[in-house]
């Protein structure tokens, strides 16, 4: 897509669209062509306008030399116009333009909106993503697509071109991640994610370390290797590090990804219903390497390693058993009492090597549970930790980008629930079952931080949608990278 900030408008094709505040009706911007004043006027005398966010009217032809067909949309009023409703906006305005299926667009922007550049950008480029990776060619070229996007300012300046530059780093980061989660399973293996952390090292000068079979073998990653064991395909554990801090001897901060290709549930098998969708289940792993295509982009100025365990969760005449007793690469054992219980034991042994990193902090996201969709449903992450300000930090830095989090608690009481009778640990509260899931599963992780300043992002429900939000796409969200990509870029 070409994109262009200018003056005037140019193009006499396609879509034009004005956003319209309450407060504005009647000072448009000077950009604004009198007849399409005229046209908002009429139309909000004749009440078929109202300014209400994200509400549309539309005409075509006004005049020469004028895109085809102009849409006014509401913008709500201004003084509840934040970067959450910019963002809303870009993509209301962005779907529009889809489904009449302008492949140019122009849009006229006012201060408010400039005000909050990035996130309106973002909205509109975020907006325009499909899941055509899987199409052939042919059936891709007769598909829709915005070719050109032109933004009309009155002014022109730095900051602006800065916004959109940030926008389409952002915006790119989101769209790799969406394709990887999307993607099914028969495609992107295990080898695939080695081959995509391969390209972004080389692309970008980052060290990359790739524990295979034989290093975790030797090394003793007990619960990687049983999760994996009912797969023909061997495990790995991917190591990626970014040397962003002035200092290169400041503690880095450890992002931990769940990369399970796919999810069964193995011998505690999933029902129809749940085990759909599981090739969404390395989403936390994905949102690492996009956080990876970020860092040096932005030039965030923090030292970041991030670790991805891979492994996909299957039965087979190898895999694990419920009852089965394993060893953790922390040397805790762990007695198996639900093999769906999956997530916290590929992560548990990263964790362990990433205390090793003497890090500032660990923070681990993963599509970890169904619990948390209970609790939080698609629009709030899960976040859990033993760290105030790092769990308030990931929030506030979430309300920045939209990418929302909710902190959820640990009680006491559950820490004693993954306690084994016949092992260290197990990895499933059976008794007292589904209570409190999220918890728990995060309780499970809390015994591998040690002292490590931690928090937990569960994507269970916000790493795949079926309700997107106006700039969201169905499916994959890449909820947690415009979250952490913020975090990092704000911490001291
Ligand atoms: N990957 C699932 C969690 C999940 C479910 C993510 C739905 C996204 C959508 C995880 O491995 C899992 O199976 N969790 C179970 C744990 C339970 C069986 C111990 C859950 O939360 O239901
Ligand atoms: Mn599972
Ligand atoms: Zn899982």
């Amino acid at each position: 897509m070409k994109i262009k900030i200018q003056k005037k408008i140019k193009s006499s094709k396609g879509l034009l669209v004005v956003p319209v505040f309450k407060e504005n009706l009647k000072t448009l911007p000077a950009t604004c062509p009198t007849v399409v004043k005229k046209f908002i006027q009429q139309v909000h005398k004749n009440k078929d306008f109202d300014t209400k966010p994200c509400t549309i009217a539309s005409t075509y032809a006004l005049a020469r030399g004028l895109p085809e067909k102009v849409s006014v949309i509401g913008a709500g009023s201004n003084k509840k116009f934040n970067l959450r409703s910019a963002k809303e906006l870009g993509g209301k305005i962005g779907k529009h333009a889809k489904k009449i299926k302008a492949s140019q667009l122009t849009i006229l922007l006012t201060p408010e909106i400039i005000e909050n550049a990035q996130c309106f950008l973002e909205g509109i480029l975020m907006s325009q993503y499909e899941v055509d990776k899987m199409k052939s060619k042919k059936k891709k070229e007769e598909e829709y697509k915005l070719m050109k996007l032109e933004v009309v300012v009155e002014k022109k300046d730095k900051t602006l071109s800065e916004a959109l530059e940030k926008a389409l780093i952002i915006s790119e980061g989101v769209e790799y991640v969406k394709d990887l989660v999307n993607t099914p399973s028969n495609v992107i293996d295990v080898a695939y994610f080695e081959k995509e952390a391969r390209t972004i090292a080389r692309k970008n000068k980052y060290k990359l370390k790739i524990l295979r079979n034989k290093e975790l073998k030797k090394l003793k990653w007990g619960a990687l290797l049983a999760v994996n064991q009912g797969s023909k395909k061997e495990a790995n554990c991917i190591a990626l590090q970014y040397d962003g801090a002035k200092d290169k001897k400041e503690k880095p901060v450890i992002l931990i990804g769940k990369g399970v290709i796919f999810d069964t549930g193995g011998y505690n098998l999933k029902p129809t219903r749940h085990i759909e969708t599981m090739h969404q289940d390395m989403a936390g792993g994905a949102v690492v390497l996009g956080v990876f295509e970020i860092l040096k982009k932005l030039k965030i100025k923090k030292n970041v390693i991030g670790l991805i365990p891979v492994a996909e969760n299957l039965i087979s005449a190898s895999a694990y058993r419920p009852s089965d007793i394993i060893t953790s690469y922390s040397g805790l054992t762990i007695e198996i009492t639900n093999t769906d219980a999956e997530g916290r034991l590929i992560l548990a042994d990263a964790i362990t090597y990433g205390t090793k990193f003497k890090p500032e902090s660990i923070i681990t996201i993963a599509t970890l549970t169904g619990a948390v969709a209970v609790a939080l449903g698609d629009r709030y992450s899960g976040l859990i930790g033993n760290d105030r300000n790092l769990k308030r930090a990931l929030q506030k830095a979430g309300k920045k980008t939209d990418d929302l989090g909710w902190l959820l608690p640990i009680h006491r009481d559950y820490k004693k629930k993954i306690n084994s009778k016949v092992a260290d640990i197990r990895n499933y509260d059976i008794g007292t079952g589904g209570y409190a899931g999220a918890s728990k599963a995060a309780a499970f992780l809390e015994r591998f931080v040690d002292k490590n300043k931690w928090c937990h992002i569960d994507i269970g429900g916000t790493a795949f949608t079926k309700d997107p939000k106006e700039y969201q796409t169905r499916g994959a969200t890449a909820q947690g990278l415009e979250m952490l990509v913020k975090y990092l870029q704000d911490a001291k």
